[in-house]
């Protein structure tokens, strides 16, 4: 892999590699660092010494927005493989992206700086708040989850939107109706009580406005109560769309996890949709003891990267990607056989025992391939 190819899979937003997930929390803490430096900027009370590290933190970290702009646009081959083998094209496609613009808008500093030295004057910097905060927000992969969601309840969202809608005119209209010869100033047509019926519907009550008749005020309280409803709605549609992407999103994380597993590749693949869905995966660094002897089993696990030793009296035996531990004492319903220590940062899944029974019924074959290891196990170390 080339050079490029290798900084281009870097700063991957979907690459979950440990180097990675560094190389954007380095961006991201550079980025707030910037909006910080820039805030404190335009801070009048500060004393000049503060407000000058202030103006060369932001000057600083704009040549490194300039730099990381120039490396994109060098990389700019490689992300657009599939639409050209043209170079130049590749990096124009790139530069009019949105990406790239919002990339170029935030160097600007960087030029200012190098045009007007060191220093950039607050006020003009305060400006590339906003364009280091949409910088920021473009590569988050929470604003991308976000919008992910919206878009996929947009139906539910926009039915929300239009009960908003209709109850925000006909309040509106009604108010018209009931207040308009009290209070022409408010109410004296429709858009004029546009302001109110919004204020009510949202429950922000400025109370700038109130209305004055017995059925103004019995309206009041029926779109106060609406507004209450109209927003639990979206609360609800919104919480249900954050759990299902969140639920979606682990399922495509652990299939992939899966996939390096061997022992599940006879499974079919409905099959393993089920067992994808009972599973959960683990990050555990090196020299943790994942299994004690003598405890209870609650848990198997598969090894997906790393490697572990069982402590087996005066040997050790030593399990790698691939293989599966934690079985015996969920087979045998007693408690657990070894320790079983990580010797290396290790990636397992983890069955549970009420999810490895409801597994041995629905897919035999696993459990018993699974339960002939266990036994060649059992014989081949024999457990004190
Ligand atoms: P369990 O008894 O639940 O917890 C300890 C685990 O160590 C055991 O399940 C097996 O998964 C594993 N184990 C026990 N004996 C051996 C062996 N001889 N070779 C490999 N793994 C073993």
């Amino acid at each position: 892999m080339t050079r490029r190819a290798q900084i281009c899979l870097l700063v991957d937003l979907s690459n979950q590699s440990l180097a990675a997930r560094r190389v954007r929390r380095l961006e991201v803490c550079l980025n707030l660092l910037g909006i910080l430096s820039v805030s404190v900027g335009t801070v009048e009370v500060l004393t000049e010494s503060t407000r000058s590290i202030a103006a060369i933190v932001t000057g600083t970290v704009s040549v490194l927005f300039l730099v990381e702009y120039l490396v994109r646009l060098w990389i700019a081959p490689e992300m657009y493989q599939a639409m050209t083998t043209s170079e130049s094209k590749a990096r124009l496609l790139w530069a009019i992206s949105p990406q790239g613009v919002i990339d170029l808008l935030a160097v600007v500093p960087a030029l200012a700086v190098a045009s007007g030295g060191a220093r950039l004057g607050a006020e003009s910097a305060s400006v590339f708040v906003l364009l280091w905060v949409f910088k920021l927000a473009a590569r988050s992969t929470g604003v991308a989850l976000i919008a992910r969601v919206f878009h996929n309840e947009r139906s539910a969202l926009g039915a929300a939107a239009a009960l908003f809608t209709i109850v925000l005119f006909s309040s509106a209209t009604v108010a018209h109706w009931l207040e308009a010869e009290a209070q022409p100033q408010f109410f004296g047509s429709i858009p004029a009580s546009l302001w109110w019926a919004v204020v009510t519907l949202t429950t922000t009550g400025y109370g700038d406005v109130v209305p004055l008749s017995l059925g103004g005020r019995v309206l009041g309280g029926l779109v106060m109560l609406s507004g209450i409803s109209v927003m639990a709605l979206l609360a609800g549609i919104l919480a249900n769309g954050f759990a299902e992407e969140i639920r979606r999103r682990e399922f495509m994380r652990i299939w992939d996890l899966v996939a390096r597993v061997p022992f599940f590749s006879e499974v079919g693949a409905i099959a393993l949709a089920d067992i994808v869905g009972q599973l959960r995966s683990l990050s555990i660094p090196a020299g943790v003891t994942v299994i004690r002897k003598g405890e209870q089993g609650e848990s198997m696990y598969f090894l997906v990267s790393g490697a572990v030793q069982v402590h087996l009296g005066q040997t050790r035996a030593t399990l790698k990607d691939g293989e599966f531990f934690g079985e015996m004492a969920l087979l045998d319903r007693k408690p657990r056989t070894a320790d079983v220590v990580t010797v290396a940062p290790c990636t397992v899944l983890v069955l549970e025992v009420a999810d490895f029974y409801r597994l041995a019924g629905q897919q035999p074959a696993l459990i018993l391939a699974i339960e002939s290891e266990a036994k060649r196990r059992r014989q081949a170390q024999p457990i004190s």
